[in-house]
């Protein structure tokens, strides 16, 4: 039990009902993480971007009971979601601890997201930061707890890394590390920002070309449990923390070229994983590899920095810096589209965080 982040209980006098709400982005990362230990803690450290377009807004609407338990209703995209609910319940249940004041509240949490359904976008990062900053917001609201800025969204990114490790990364605009790594003050149980960024990465571009909208045939979960049979997995961790470390001074450094390198090691790398787990899957199509293919021989003929990585799926983040745009728009249209799921791209950049909100663009209800 991590003492510093118990939470305290409800105080009486407090407000009896209301509202509060998050806008939560999803993140891209680019030192991976995949396998872990223990309660969610990760067997190497990683780097992400924060990305923009992708995120998830939630509202939770809060109201006192006497009955003393965990009460949710849980709603996405302005339908009850029995599967969702029974995931968040047993979150909240598990870590309670953390926020013992819930047991006072009834909470009627709903949930959107940016991207549609199933388009092939991990929405756990977005959704779980979402859910665990409306809990610090609601913990400041209701119990005596006071945080300094930088200490909430520790506590949320603590709290998120419980319910997904890559969301413990989403909190921090621009740039987060999770896991402890010598060269740098970072953390097993949460996520810290990356504050040293070169400005060209601030403004970086990752449009996402959906190959394939199909929920993964292979979980996350059980992904990184498969870790634990990998004969390269010792190698695996030696080699991520190698170049987290490179990454670190590439970031600083502004040094795009060696930067895209980097990410589409660490891509192929997070997939050859796969291929070598027991029993072994792949999570790339066909298309995924006309893309890299694509993406290679563009960057060949004209010169230009356009890299790809991957997350546990097929489809294919592309990453540029914004001078470029006006060149790889074109390519994408052209050559790229044909083969996206019924041509999807959603074209994303390195963004400035998670945001509380009170009005909800998304709000299906
Ligand atoms: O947070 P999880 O358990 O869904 O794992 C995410 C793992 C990757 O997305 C493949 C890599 C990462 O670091 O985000």
């Amino acid at each position: 039990m991590a003492v510093d982040f118990l939470g305290k209980d409800i105080v009486a006098g407090g407000p009896n009902q209301g509202s509060v709400g998050w806008r939560s982005p999803s993140n891209i990362a680019i030192i991976k993480y995949w396998g872990k230990y223990g309660n969610q803690l990760p067997q190497n450290p990683s780097l992400s971007f924060t990305l923009s377009q992708a995120y998830t807004e939630t509202r939770v609407d809060y109201k006192r009971t006497d009955q003393n338990d965990i009460s949710i209703d849980f709603l996405f995209e302005g339908k009850s979601n029995k599967n969702f609910e029974n995931r968040i319940e047993a979150f909240l249940k598990k870590n309670i601890a953390y926020f013992p004041f819930i047991t006072s509240l009834h909470l009627k949490i709903e949930s959107s997201n940016s991207f549609p359904h199933s388009s092939g976008i991990a929405s756990s990062a977005s959704s779980m930061s979402a859910l665990c900053l409306c809990l610090m917001t609601l913990e400041q609201k209701l119990t005596e707890s006071t945080y300094s800025p930088s200490t909430l969204l520790k506590k949320a990114s603590f709290l998120s890394r419980l319910a997904s490790g890559s969301a413990s990364r989403s909190v921090y605009p621009i740039s987060a590390i999770w896991g402890q790594h010598h060269a740098v003050n970072s953390h097993n149980e949460y996520a810290t920002p990356f504050a040293k960024m070169h400005s060209v990465f601030k403004t970086f571009h990752d449009d996402i070309l959906i190959v394939s909208k199909e929920e993964k045939k292979v979980s996350s979960t059980a992904g990184h449990a498969l870790m634990e049979g990998n004969p390269f997995a010792k190698a695996r961790y030696a080699q991520a923390n190698e170049r987290f470390e490179s990454l670190l001074e590439i970031l600083e450094s502004g040094d795009v070229e060696a930067f895209g390198k980097i990410a589409e090691d660490e891509a192929l790398t997070l997939h050859a994983l796969m291929m070598c787990s027991d029993p072994s899957y792949v999570l790339m199509e066909p298309n995924t590899l006309s893309i890299i293919n694509e993406i290679r021989a563009f960057r060949e003929d004209h010169k230009l920095p356009v890299y790809f990585t991957l997350d546990a799926g097929p489809n294919i983040h592309l990453l540029y810096p914004d001078s470029i745009q006006n060149e790889v728009d074109p390519f994408i249209k052209e050559v790229l589209l044909r083969y996206c799921d019924n041509q999807k791209v959603i074209k994303d950049h390195v963004g400035s965080g998670p945001q509380e909100i009170s009005t909800f663009t998304l709000d299906k209800s």
